[in-house]
């Protein structure tokens, strides 16, 4: 039996977000209905609503979840009624050119649901990245429930479904950064700082935080950063070589998505240093450099998609760190709100007054 269920939709392009009645379909073969509990407001969802990442509206917004199964379909044998899961974007198909070299953390035919859900009036919803997580049930592909530790309050946890694992990724999955690496962050949003504290985790001897907001950067202080600069005021690229013996960094982490900052970031690197692109540009941007310096520099130019994370690798682990106390990703969480509050948190983010708002359902 379809139920009904709460959900927040984007109805068209730049129209503000409202409530609706969700129908979610019984999970068919190989899905999982789930019961939300907490998912946080990410860019990428007001990206939906402004019609940035396709027309195919009404979209049913969220993706940064966690909740508990409530029903699988056939075949599904990963996970089970009760689990508690964080909800991914990366169901590894084990069968692209990726998975089959043992790349599955760039997998290119990651799995959703089949099955749509709808408006009472049989209208289809887009679920934002295939998982449409503002809403109190959702149906996805069961490859999208990771299984990890259910101690972890749920508004921590889901925030590892998007913006937290790209930053961590960023750092430790694309960046390698490892012990006694000098790391720089060049903006400290949730990404930013979630890039900061990954490199902290990893041992890097100095975590150089950049941003234009001097908020942003006294929290990335309490993140891992052992200096920071303030690049309205002075110059990123000199200040970053300053505090590395006037070298450079060994990582230099792009977490704002602009052609200025990803020139900053490629300068203030060491030589055959790493710069990572985390942040998302927009389809107008462009990208000049000397070609000599790219060559001349050396080293390597990544972007990191998702934080290369692998959501069975990665989200365990990382929770478990957590409970440990060895990663405080409560500290990402500024405010808890309802599901009628989606509309207020984006304007909240559009100011920069938030790390994360998280819905609790
Ligand atoms: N130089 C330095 N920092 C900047 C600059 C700049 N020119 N412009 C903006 N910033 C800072 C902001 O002050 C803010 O702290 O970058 C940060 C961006 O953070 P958020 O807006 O909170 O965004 P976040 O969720 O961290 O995502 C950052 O990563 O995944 C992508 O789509 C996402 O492109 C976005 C980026
Ligand atoms: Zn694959
Ligand atoms: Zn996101």
């Amino acid at each position: 039996m379809a139920q009904e269920v709460r959900g927040v939709i984007a109805p068209g392009k730049d129209e503000p977000v409202r409530i609706e009645t969700i129908v979610v379909p019984d999970p068919g073969p190989g899905e999982a209905v789930v019961r939300v509990q907490a998912c946080g407001v990410c860019h990428t969802d007001l990206h939906y609503k402004q019609g940035g990442i396709s027309d195919d509206f009404p979209f049913l917004l969220g993706h940064e979840a966690a909740g508990v199964v409530e029903a699988v379909g056939d075949g599904v044998t990963d996970v089970e009624p009760g689990d508690f899961v964080i909800l991914n974007w990366r169901a590894v198909c084990g069968k692209c050119r990726a998975c089959l070299r043992g790349r599955p953390w760039y997998c290119f035919d990651t799995h959703n649901a089949e099955q749509k859900m709808t408006l009472t009036d049989g209208t289809e919803l887009s679920p934002a990245l295939g998982i449409g997580a503002f809403a109190e049930k959702t149906l996805v592909a069961a490859g999208q429930c990771t299984k990890v530790d259910p101690d972890v309050a749920p508004q921590v946890a889901g925030l590892l479904g998007c913006g937290v694992m790209a930053g961590i990724g960023a750092a430790i999955n694309t960046g390698n950064v490892g012990r006694g690496d000098t790391v720089a962050v060049i903006g400290c949003g949730g990404v930013g700082d979630a890039a900061v504290a990954g490199s902290h985790l990893a041992g890097a001897a100095r975590i150089i935080a950049v941003d234009i907001d001097d908020r942003k950067l006294e929290t990335a202080r309490t993140m891992g950063a052992t200096h920071t600069v303030n690049s309205r005021e002075t110059d990123p690229v000199e200040a970053i070589r300053d505090l590395t013996g006037g070298f450079g960094a060994d990582v230099v982490i792009e977490a704002v998505g602009r052609p200025e900052t990803y020139k900053q970031a490629f300068y203030a690197r060491d030589l055959a240093g790493t710069v990572v692109l985390v942040g998302v540009p927009t389809p107008e941007m462009k990208l000049e450099l000397p070609l000599l310096d790219v060559f001349g520099r050396g080293g390597a130019l990544k972007s990191s998609w998702y934080g290369d994370c692998l959501p069975s690798r990665d989200f365990p682990m990382l929770i478990d760190l957590h409970l440990q106390g060895r990663l405080d990703l409560g500290a990402f969480v500024t405010e808890t709100i309802q599901l009628d509050e989606v509309e207020k948190a984006f304007e909240r983010m559009h100011h920069g007054d938030v790390l994360r708002s998280v819905v609790v359902l």
